[in-house]
């Protein structure tokens, strides 16, 4: 699907978009071709519901006043309300809408109604990065697809009065859509193709964006003493790796960076501590975590962004077999702390730990977010509609909490506190790796990474586990895998950590 700007200018054949803001407030070229219908846009939107909502669309036929075939209104709803992600929402929508239909070809015309917050190129710029989000489509494998089981949509164009300032604010909206389609291939994609060392060729093919990469296998991991990485992937056939993705865009090449830490378990059937077989397919997507820090690195890479961040993901398959850590295991992390794994299957903490404290011993980074495919508690706690976040520094909080609200993808803050703390004591170890409680399951998860963060580093961790994989539609994600945290974590850094 082709993207383009273009000056406004009717269309002879395919389908021509209009915008009409809530109740049914026509725009300029609704009311034109209302006129050239004789008023028969006014009489089809009477005989309907539609009524100018943002997440409404009317699609009529042979439109009279046009030639085109199609003509699609599209609320824009309440002007006042008209910002970034609700135009993302529409142009998903649109794009959808029209997938499905069997359209080739659109024309949308933009215009921004009267009190909107957002000026008309970043109207087309918005619209255009939602269709572009929403096509996303993973159907490599399924090679019997017949034509009109696929998307129709071949060219977008968005026509606007200023299609060079549309599209120089695309232009870095387009490459981080590039970046999430990476990531979401990535999560996507099944265990048997991903694992750990296809993971990191992934990974290593950042290097096209001039992103620094290395790769440690086990051997080193083993002898920088990452104890706790190595156990969960030991019963695997598959080597762990360990992936440092660095991009130093700042000026001062020496600026401590912003640490960005994933949990790539690229399977996880729990170890010893086995799963339920129904619905272990879902655990190849418990390497979310690292698949958003791989994308991030790759959008910020991308577009110059103007930081120095350092992407470190620790990648595993965690199996049973004769070689599998057991149950009562204890580990030495690379600390120096030493675990009692007495749950084989709360294994990404344990990849966490080690990669955290490597990240703070090579990067000394003034930052450091931990993302991660970590808890079943934490869908108990918050669903499919926010991630959780744990913070020990309440401006890195809020400046995370505002990257959500800016791109959607939404953090609600969980509680850190002593008394969970002390449910990962152990008598035979420093801490174990599980509670031994059900309660509160992602906080004493968090609490046991916070024992990995050392003093002075603003840290906070997301439990993505409800987020990375979408069961339904959304405005501008098709059901399947989000790339949860890309869009996040490139906002995070374009607010607050950039170069001015
Ligand atoms: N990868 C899972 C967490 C998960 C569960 C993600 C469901 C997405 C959906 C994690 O490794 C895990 O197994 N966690 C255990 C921890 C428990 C043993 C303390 C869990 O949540 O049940
Ligand atoms: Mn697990
Ligand atoms: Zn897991």
């Amino acid at each position: 699907m082709k993207i383009a700007f273009a000056k406004p200018e009717l269309p002879a054949q395919g389908t021509l978009v209009a915008v009409v803001a809530e109740q049914r407030k026509l725009g300029q070229l609704a009311t034109q071709i209302d006129k050239a219908g004789k008023g028969a846009l006014a009489r089809a939107l009477a005989a309907s519901r539609f009524k100018g909502n943002a997440d409404e669309l009317l699609t009529i036929l042979a439109p009279a006043g046009t030639e085109a075939d199609r003509l699609v209104l599209a609320g824009l709803g309440e002007p006042g309300k008209l910002d970034a992600l609700v135009a993302q929402a529409i142009g998903g929508r649109l794009i959808a809408t029209l997938n499905g239909a069997g359209e080739k070809e659109v024309a949308i015309q933009v215009e921004v109604p009267e009190g909107a917050p957002l000026s008309e190129a970043a109207l087309a710029a918005q619209i255009a990065y939602g269709a572009r989000l929403r096509a996303y489509r993973f159907d490599k494998y399924r090679t019997k697809e017949k034509p009109e089981q696929k998307p129709s949509l071949k060219k977008v164009t968005i026509m606007t009065n200023d299609p060079a300032a549309a599209k120089k604010l695309f232009d870095p909206l387009d490459k981080i859509a590039d970046a999430v389609d990476f990531a979401r291939d990535l999560v996507s994609e099944p265990g048997n193709v991903i694992y750990p060392e296809t993971l990191a060729e992934q990974a290593r093919s950042l290097k096209s964006f001039g992103v620094e990469i290395e790769v440690l296998g086990e051997s080193a991991m083993k002898k920088l003493g990452m104890g706790a990485l190595i156990g969960v992937g030991q019963g695997s056939e598959r080597e762990s790796q360990l992936v440092t993705m660095r991009w130093n865009g700042a000026k001062d090449s020496k600026q401590r960076p912003v640490a960005l830490i994933g949990k790539g378990v690229t399977f996880d059937t729990g170890g010893i501590s086995l799963k339920p077989g129904a619905g272990m397919e879902d655990m190849k997507w418990d390497m979310g975590g690292s698949a958003a820090v791989i994308g991030a690195m790759r959008a910020l890479a991308a577009r110059k962004a103007k930081a120095n961040v350092v992407g470190i993901v620790g990648l595993v398959e965690n199996m049973p077999s004769g070689k599998a850590q057991r149950p009562g295991d204890i580990v030495t992390s690379m600390s120096g702390q030493t675990i009692e794994v007495l749950n084989t299957d709360a294994e990404g903490r344990l990849v966490l730990c080690d990669a955290m404290w490597y990240a703070q011993e090579q990067y000394k980074p003034q930052v450091m977010i931990d993302l991660a495919t970590l808890t079943g508690a934490i869908l108990i706690a918050l669903g499919n509609y926010q991630a959780g976040m744990f913070a020990n520094d309440d401006a890195l909080a809020e400046q995370l909490s505002a990257a959500g609200k800016v791109t959607g993808e939404l953090l609600w803050r969980m509680p850190l506190a002593q008394a969970y703390d002390r449910m990962m004591d152990s008598p035979a170890a420093d801490m174990k790796n599980i509670s031994g409680s059900r309660n509160a399951g992602s906080v004493t998860a968090a609490q046991f990474l916070q024992r990995f963060v050392q003093k002075g580093v603003a840290w906070a961790h997301l439990d993505i586990a409800g987020m990375a994989w979408a069961d339904k539609d959304q405005p501008t994600c098709p059901k399947g895998a989000t790339a949860f945290g890309v869009r996040l974590l490139d906002q995070l850094i374009a607010a607050n950590y950039e170069d001015k």
